[in-house]
């Protein structure tokens, strides 16, 4: 049928919304706690859960706690975590060394979580943002240039330490050419053969990760910005080479990040590579909505829910957001 044979009365769209029951009956997608994935930031110490000041209600744990995310994990019955760490300054270098020490936050956050058998899985972070004294995502030559290649060879290895520790998925988000595939193989010839890549594909040189970075404690370090590996935010069929690229190189599941504003790139990626999709509603779309409910001029939880709501509308499979724990207490609230 054309649009122009959609005549009135014969057709009155409001049939369809007239009560709650056919509205959920002709409902095209679907938001639950199952699309949900959890980011939690872990320190060093004991016995603390401090509040991250630019986004109020999400908190560093170190890892004696890191029972209270357990728990809230399988109470929302939340599928995924991701753990990113808060790396003391002292331990940052230029050549981020600590991301392959054994024994560094995250590898010791794994052990933890998967000492007591859980029903999620956990992801980790590839890059060295976290653990540069520059606070870039790769390695620096002395001219201030990020070395594609040079990087790789640290992620590889920094992939299989992840792996060996637990690691259910390796999610590459430094944005270097050619990761995936050195990945893949190397997790390969490892025997990690169910190990998962969910590839930061479509990740744009976006404002909206300050929060993060303040989070990660990498804002103060990091004098330049990241435009040389992160996308150009205009650009949309980029990104579809970058996620068609780390397909063929072997990532299951792309990701596309920030989410709120690039919702196209979402529709576009799942629609046209048809692989499973992740979105990323990042730190500064979380902490936008926070100040603003807390200042009274949006509602928190309808807000929360819409957004998200988007992005499965525009095909996201699965969501990352700081609200993951919250959100069945707000589709309740709201219903
Ligand atoms: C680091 C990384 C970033 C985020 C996830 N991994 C920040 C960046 O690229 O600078 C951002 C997440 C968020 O803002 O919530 N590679």
């Amino acid at each position: 049928m054309s649009i122009s044979e959609l005549k009135y009365p014969k057709n009155r769209l409001r049939r369809t919304r007239q009560a709650k029951w056919i509205r959920n009956l002709t409902q095209e997608s679907m938001l639950s706690s199952n699309d949900l994935v959890w980011p939690v930031f872990v320190c060093e110490g004991n016995n603390i859960k401090d509040e991250i000041q630019s986004m109020p209600n999400v908190y560093r744990y170190s890892i004696d706690n890191l029972n209270e995310v357990y728990d809230i994990a399988s109470e929302h019955k939340i599928n995924l975590i991701a753990v990113f760490p808060f790396t003391p300054q002292e331990l940052k270098t230029k050549y981020g060394d600590e991301a392959l020490n054994p024994d560094n936050l995250v590898c010791r956050s794994l052990e933890k979580l998967k000492s007591h058998k859980s029903d999620f899985g956990i992801m980790c972070d590839v890059a060295l943002d976290p653990y540069t004294d520059h606070g870039h995502d790769g390695l620096l030559s002395d001219e201030g240039k990020i070395l594609n290649d040079e990087t790789n060879g640290v992620l590889v290895k920094q992939s299989i330490l992840l792996a060996e520790h637990g690691a259910d998925i390796i999610a590459p988000s430094d944005m270097m050419d050619g990761r995936i595939g050195m990945i893949r193989d190397e997790l390969e010839k490892n025997k990690f053969v169910d190990t998962l890549i969910l590839s930061y594909a479509a990740k744009y040189s976006s404002s909206m990760y300050a929060p993060f970075r303040d989070a990660v404690g990498s804002s103060k370090n990091l004098k330049t910005d990241k435009k040389t590996y992160q996308m150009n935010i205009l650009n949309s069929d980029e990104a579809i080479r970058e996620a068609s690229m780390d397909i063929a190189e072997g990532a299951d599941m792309i990701m596309v990040k920030p989410g709120i504003s690039y919702l196209d790139i979402i529709y576009r990626i799942k629609n046209e590579l048809k692989y499973p999709t992740f979105a990323y509603q990042v730190s500064g779309e979380y902490s936008l909505i926070k100040f603003g409910s807390q200042q009274g001029i949006i509602n928190e939880e309808t807000m929360v829910i819409e957004q998200l709501s988007s992005f499965k509308r525009a095909g996201a499979d699965a969501i990352i957001t700081y609200y993951a724990p919250e959100v069945s207490k707000f589709l309740k609230l709201i219903d």
